[in-house]
């Protein structure tokens, strides 16, 4: 993945959103005692725990040594791995294969399907949440042209992020055995922690695969000029909110 090194404190402290929205696709994964689930880049494993309520059996892996240790801390009654989700293998076949907000870091959506597919009983469902099509383009667009005025010539390379659309992800599970059940793609305007510093501390948190390779001066400036560049379109009342858009989908894996 992308990115195997988090500030778990930070991330807990001031991106707590990522799973508090993730707990409405609980509903969609609707997890029954008995089951055997998966979730896929557990992060600190919030979610993996509200899982396990259910009376399932849960495992949850990252791709992420800190956000594992710190999730083995925060649940140790549940298991938790590192893992790739590119390149993951599970002892007995699963119910159902949950991800939430992790997808949109890998750039080879394919491996991860065979991987689920692969985990999955016959009839068993990969329920999923990510960063879909247009996901946080203003953002995206900002980094872009800042880092193309300080000279970057192919800013678009250094992007991390995988935002598809539905047809473009449907086709991908459609190829690999799987039935699409469900699929939305919506708008989440997003509120940053953080008051006046939220966007440059997402930034910092989240973009740092654009910003690779440079020093900490000239880092620093294009952080702050991208600030200054989105506060007309995301500052609003001493508040940054983010532009994001998911998708959710649900997907079934063929019986025959
Ligand atoms: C997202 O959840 O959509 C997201 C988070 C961090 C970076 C990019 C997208």
């Amino acid at each position: 993945m992308a990115q195997n090194y988090w500030n778990t404190a930070l991330y807990e402290q001031q991106h707590a959103f990522v799973w508090q929205y993730g707990e409405s696709l609980l509903e969609l994964l609707a997890p029954k005692a008995g089951e055997r689930i998966l979730d896929l880049g557990c992060g600190t494993g919030q979610l993996t725990e509200k899982i396990a309520e259910s009376g399932a059996f849960v495992h949850g892996i990252d791709s992420s040594l800190s956000m594992i240790a710190k999730a083995k801390a925060n649940y140790p009654q549940i298991s938790f791995a590192v893992a790739d989700a590119r390149n993951f293998q599970v002892e007995q076949p699963l119910d159902a294969v949950f991800s939430n907000a992790v997808l949109h870091w890998i750039k080879q959506p394919d491996a991860v399907i065979n991987c689920v597919e692969k985990a999955l009983k016959p009839g068993g469902r990969f329920v999923a949440e990510f960063g879909g099509k247009g996901n946080v383009g203003a953002i995206v667009q900002a980094l872009l042209s800042v880092l193309s005025e300080i000279g970057c010539e192919e800013p678009e390379a250094l992007n991390p992020w995988y935002f598809p659309s539905i047809g473009e992800y449907a086709v991908l599970l459609e190829k690999q055995g799987f039935e699409v059940t469900y699929a939305v793609l919506f708008d989440r305007p997003t509120p940053l922690e953080g008051g006046s510093a939220g966007m440059v501390n997402w930034v910092e948190m989240f973009a740092g695969g654009f910003l690779s390779g440079l020093s900490d001066d000239v880092r620093s400036h294009v952080i702050n000029a991208v600030a200054e560049r989105l506060r007309s379109a995301l500052y609003r009342d001493g508040n940054w909110i983010a532009d994001y858009r998911r998708i959710r989908v649900v997907a079934i894996k063929n019986s025959y």
